[in-house]
């Protein structure tokens, strides 16, 4: 059943036991009520998900009570929503919008509280709720062009109501695609910070069964549940559900599960926004990857994108530019997940070994254990000796490195380095 019309139900219950409480007051003059522990659980469960009506009913049975001379139950319900109320404030919600940014969705709020659906058979859990704040959400570095692009679709979502007024549809669905650790995550979060937006995650992972026509019916879960609420539904990793095809199951499972993903974004795709993101689009049946009305392709970052990363990773640190430059020179091809870790690193060592131990040391020390991170090229460059390898640095980086910056990547004095890079370079043997 769901929450809404538990809730609801529990309204009803409660304005029953409230009426049933003043009659049974005045024609038999009882002071104390039968089983109130049992309604003050009712009361608990209903103000998971408070809302007016019921704190109206809750309040009135108080007031019955108070009236009867059952002043600690009475006290008790008043606790009961003062502490409802309480935690209603402290929910994120009250923090998200960002710029006043509000997207005009139909449906409930979306509470931390909320009970989330989960699989009826495994009883996993088939969503994660997530409510994005300035705090726990970083804004992606995109290449200029994609940047606009991403900024004009929020900007359509949050002038819903404008586009509608003049007879256009909002592109509601937009489908992230890229190499894995290259922001898909990070931008989709960051998508719905802007509209103000809490994210609903759907686990496609746990929404896969073996069990015959569970997937389609956990798909129809999440989906519902979506629906009912403000939120962005992210459908992370969605190629996963390709996997159905691999699984020795009949044919007929695969169609039903892409049957039932079809058939719900379809009736989501007017009323509300989702997300899906995958690495391998390929895999996506051509018809589901069809119904993302936008399409957006991360691709790996540019050496200024993997710059600025390395910057905010090292943040509150402040570091050299000729070490920032050299850091996103080295870790070319990679996605920013990558550079992160890598930069995370650098970090750690310097932090734990001081000034003591040369930028590059620390560079070879690190990817000496992080071969599979950073290509041949760069793993054999750094192998070379000090003098090759700050030609290679100074050739690399051209105008963006002088001698004295050169030679603090080696805590060397420029003179040391000067002549490194002076000298004609060595002939291989
Ligand atoms: N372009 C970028 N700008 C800023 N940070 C980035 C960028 N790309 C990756 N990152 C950082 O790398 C980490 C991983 O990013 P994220 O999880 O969003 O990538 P993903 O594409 O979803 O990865 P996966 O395909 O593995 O799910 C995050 O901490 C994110 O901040
Ligand atoms: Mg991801």
């Amino acid at each position: 059943m769901k929450t809404g019309r538990i809730v609801i139900m529990l309204a009803v219950c409660i304005a029953f036991l409230g009426n049933w409480m003043e009659n049974q007051c005045h024609t038999t003059g009882m002071e104390t009520m039968e089983h109130f522990s049992i309604v003050q659980a009712i009361c608990r469960l209903a103000l998971v998900s408070p809302n007016e009506a019921l704190t109206h009913q809750i309040d009135r049975l108080s007031e019955a009570l108070s009236e009867t001379g059952d002043t600690k139950a009475a006290q008790q319900l008043k606790q009961l929503i003062k502490s409802a109320s309480r935690n209603q404030d402290m929910t994120p919600r009250r923090l998200v919008p960002s710029r006043g940014a509000t997207v005009s969705l139909p449906g409930e709020v979306l509470l931390p509280t909320t009970i989330l659906p989960s699989d009826r058979e495994s009883g996993a859990r088939l969503v994660d709720a997530i409510f994005p704040t300035a705090a726990t959400v970083s804004r992606p570095y995109l290449l200029p062009y994609l940047e606009r692009a991403v900024l004009t679709l929020v900007s359509e979502w949050r002038h819903m109501d404008e586009l509608r007024a003049v007879g256009e549809q909002p592109s509601l669905s937009c489908l992230l695609t890229g190499a894995p650790g290259t922001g898909k995550t990070t931008l989709a979060l960051w998508m719905a910070h802007q509209m103000g937006l809490p994210v609903l995650v759907a686990r496609v992972d746990a929404m896969m069964s073996s069990f015959l026509g569970t997937t389609s019916r956990n798909i129809a879960q999440v989906f519902d549940f979506a629906n009912r609420f403000r939120c962005v539904l992210l459908l992370d990793e969605l190629d996963s559900l390709a996997k159905v095809r691999d699984d020795a199951n009949e044919v007929g499972e695969i169609k039903r599960v892409v049957n039932a993903l079809l058939q719900n974004m379809d009736v989501r795709a007017s009323s509300g926004i989702t997300l899906g993101i995958t690495n391998h689009p390929q895999l996506l049946d051509p018809a589901v990857w069809r119904r993302f009305m936008s399409q957006i392709e991360v691709p790996l970052p540019t050496q200024e994108i993997r710059e600025s990363i390395v910057r905010r990773t090292f943040e509150p640190l402040e570091v050299p530019e000729a070490l920032v430059h050299l850091l996103a020179a080295l870790m070319e091809g990679s996605a920013g997940s990558e550079v992160k870790t890598i930069v995370s690193l650098y970090k750690k060592r310097q932090a734990m070994s001081g000034e003591d131990v040369s930028p590059i040391e620390t560079i070879r020390e690190i990817v000496a254990l992080n071969s599979g991170r950073l290509s041949l090229e760069v793993k054999s460059l750094l192998k070379r000796d000090d003098q090759e390898l700050a030609r290679w640095i100074r050739n690399r980086l051209g105008g963006n490195i002088g001698v004295v910056e050169l030679g603090a990547l080696f805590n060397k004095g420029k003179s040391t380095v000067g002549r490194w890079v002076k000298e004609p370079e060595r002939k291989e043997a």
